[in-house]
């Protein structure tokens, strides 16, 4: 791995931070001096900052009740981003697993685990997710039973794989899809003549969102949580 990105990941410092301390001298790989932050390490190298030995973190993971108006990204040069929520010591070792729209509320995860997140994503695993949806008009029993059925979107191949819907009162829906389309259950709501007003993320697999975390505050996952994905 790049000597920037390990510094980076094992002190919780931004990556151009470390590079600086890099070009100043202040890295020892081994007993020697790099100044070049892209160079090329092993990752069980010997690294000394500041004299100190600094070592890579193990896998870390996260729920984040994630609220509505900030961008499921970990940088963003405009808009406040759900990592700017995240104090924890290796937050720039993170990244956002399945994102929310800006708008979008709950249940959120962020990881430091590449192969983690990239299982739990690909729809080759189907992994389900449920959302609470707030609706312009209640949501008729037809219109749930084509949601059910799969539905066409705008500029997709096939229909969407079939959605578990319960009509809710108050105008509102939980459905539970296991795909991750872009916008998909605004997109499928406006395929059956209706509009989400609100979404919130309440559940992954079978991991929901620990209703003891307000909006915008996060928590480490417990082991045993990990085997609910
Ligand atoms: N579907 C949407 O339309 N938006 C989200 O944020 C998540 C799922």
């Amino acid at each position: 791995m790049r000597l920037d990105q390990f510094v980076s990941q094992s002190t919780g410092i931004p990556r151009s931070e470390a590079s600086g301390l890099i070009r100043g001298g202040r890295v020892l790989v081994n007993g020697v001096r790099i100044t070049k932050a892209s160079t090329h390490i092993d990752p069980a190298a010997e690294v000394l900052l500041h004299g100190e030995r600094i070592v890579l973190p193990g896998n870390i993971y996260l729920m984040l009740h994630k609220p509505a108006g900030v961008i499921s990204a970990t940088e963003d040069p405009a808009h406040r981003t759900v990592l700017d929520l995240v104090d924890h010591p290796h937050r720039y070792t993170l990244h956002v697993v399945g994102r929310l729209d800006k708008d979008t509320t709950g249940l959120l995860l962020l990881t430091n685990d590449g192969d983690w997140s990239h299982r739990l994503m690909s729809p080759r695993h189907h992994v389900p997710k449920t959302y609470l949806a707030t609706l312009a008009e209640s949501l008729t029993e037809a219109a749930a039973q084509q949601l059910r059925a799969g539905v066409q979107l705008h500029g997709e191949k096939g229909l969407t794989k079939p959605a578990e819907v319960e009509i809710l009162p108050t105008q509102q829906a939980r459905i539970t899809i296991a795909e991750g389309k872009y916008h998909q259950v605004k997109r499928m709501l406006a395929a059956v003549g209706n509009r989400v007003e609100a979404l919130h993320r309440e559940r992954i697999g079978g991991l929901v969102l620990d209703t003891e975390l307000p909006p915008g505050e996060w928590r480490v996952l417990q082991g045993a949580e990990l085997g609910l994905l």
